[in-house]
């Protein structure tokens, strides 16, 4: 496959999410204000984090996928659906600095104390900072073997998030449960595939 056309395509895949966001902004500001619900700010938080979420579940899913589907290019877009995720985490920490905590720092401890769950998904968050920037060929040469072991970081990460989830989910666990089962079935899968090779 042209590898040019692939990862123009793939691109477009990465931004879309973020236009989809934009087009609700704008309806919002401009048009109809309930667009993003009761609470916009909650919901544009809500909704780069869902974003984010969903680029870290490709992200597990791309190896057990090529292992069926044995689709190389596939595996060649892992990095790039990784940065998106710490892309759209970004966008939802911005998002929560700047809507919810409105870019007020004084008031960060008081927060953390109503929201403690931010913690968890703040240290979530540095360890997808930190594969984001090795995700680079340099860093994957300076590091040799140890490059493998760190982006082992992305599943404590994952296990982070969906803590941080359960934790503000507070009633409806529905949504949350699901993720669980899907991400904890994907490691059980990796960890029984390494112990078998
Ligand atoms: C970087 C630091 C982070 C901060 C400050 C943060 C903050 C928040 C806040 C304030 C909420 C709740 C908003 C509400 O009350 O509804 C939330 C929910 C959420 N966050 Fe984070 N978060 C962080 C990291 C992450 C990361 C790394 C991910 C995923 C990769 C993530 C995914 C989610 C999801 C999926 C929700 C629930 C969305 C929903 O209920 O629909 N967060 N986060």
């Amino acid at each position: 496959m042209d590898k040019l056309l692939l990862s123009r395509w793939f691109w477009w895949v990465l931004l879309l999410p973020l236009a989809l966001a934009l087009v609700r902004v704008v309806d919002t500001v401009f048009y109809d204000p309930s667009a993003l619900g009761p609470d916009p700010a909650q919901a544009l938080v809500d909704l780069f984090g869902t974003i984010a979420l969903w680029f870290l579940c490709f992200v597990l899913l791309v190896t057990p996928l090529q292992a069926l589907i044995k689709a190389r290019w596939l595996l060649r877009q892992r990095r790039a659906l990784g940065v998106a995720c710490f892309c759209y985490a970004l966008l939802h920490w911005l998002s929560y600095a700047g809507l919810l905590l409105e870019w007020q720092w004084q008031n960060l401890g008081q927060d953390l104390l109503k929201r403690p769950y931010i913690i968890v998904g703040f240290s979530a968050g540095l360890m997808l900072l930190l594969l984001a920037v090795t995700s680079n060929n340099g860093s994957v040469r300076a590091l040799g073997r140890r490059w493998r072991v760190l982006h082992r970081l992305v599943y404590p990460a994952a296990l982070l998030v969906l803590i941080h989830m359960f934790w503000v989910a507070r009633s409806d666990y529905t949504e949350v449960v699901m993720y669980t089962v899907f991400v904890l079935l994907l490691l059980l899968q990796r960890w029984r595939n390494r112990a078998t090779s």
